[in-house]
């Protein structure tokens, strides 16, 4: 890859398409998500030689509960899998993982995997990998408005302290603002992803399926990006 690029601090990934890659190979919809997972490996692993500080990945969102059941309960098992027996593989990227999103109504294997892999991996001084569990930006920004609300009635914090910055400092997660977001498989939609995080990002909407977008398609969008003149409210340059 082209050493010149700059790498943005902290890239957000919808990871979409997985269903669609599957249906056109006659399979069912999980050995997508299945294809997603793989793939993810190698972007991790890729992620972090090229030197990203940050990354937040779009698991699964609030309203995927509505998919279904086996849909779900196939995904649910990918997470307690990925973060207990293949737990390692993220371990020997030296990653530190976090998870934002709502506990309920998450099996409690689920949560206690979640628990162990946030723990195991605390001291690990690479990248931050951010995992959107159960996730919706808007709850997100109710959540985080009403422990501000429990504060301020405690006599916790005064109004003038809750600034746009203060306030991300209360999210899911304590995390620099995204600088890119990618979603895969051509949709051009947000889809409740880190709205607050996001407000200055570059989004990228490549029509690749999520178990297609490999290392090359990455290298891609990261070249995408640096075309791109962020101004941030300012002037062009
Ligand atoms: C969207 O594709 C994808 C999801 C709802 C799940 C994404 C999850 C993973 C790739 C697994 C991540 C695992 C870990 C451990 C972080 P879709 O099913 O909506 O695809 P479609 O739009 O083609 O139907």
């Amino acid at each position: 890859m082209n050493e010149e690029l700059i790498i943005p601090n902290h890239i957000g990934i919808i990871m979409d398409g997985n269903g669609r890659w599957a249906t056109q190979r006659g399979m069912v919809r999980s050995m997508g998500h299945k294809a997603g997972i793989d793939n993810l490996k190698k972007l991790l692993k890729h992620a972090n030689e090229i030197g990203v500080k940050y990354m937040s990945l779009y698991a699964f969102s609030t309203e995927n509960f509505k998919r279904d059941t086996k849909e779900v309960d196939f995904l649910m098992d990918a997470f307690v899998k990925k973060f207990t027996t293949d737990f390692h593989e993220i371990m020997e990227t030296n990653c530190k993982v976090v998870f934002s999103g709502r506990g309920e109504p998450l099996p409690k294997k689920v949560l206690d995997a979640m628990a162990s892999a946030t723990e195991q991996s605390k001291n690990n001084t690479g990248p931050v990998l951010n995992i959107c569990i159960n996730y919706g930006g808007q709850w997100e920004i109710v959540d985080t408005t009403r422990k501000l609300c429990e504060m301020y009635k405690n006599g916790e914090i005064t109004l003038d302290e809750i600034t746009p910055e203060s306030y991300n400092h209360y999210l899911y997660q304590d995390l620099p603002p995204l600088d890119f977001v990618i979603r895969t498989s051509g949709e051009l939609r947000t889809s409740n992803f880190m709205p607050y995080q996001s407000s200055y990002a570059e989004y990228y909407f490549p029509k690749v399926l999520f178990p297609d977008f490999n290392e090359e398609e990455f290298d891609k969008a990261l070249v995408e990006y640096n075309s791109r003149n962020r101004r941030f409210g300012g002037v062009k340059k």
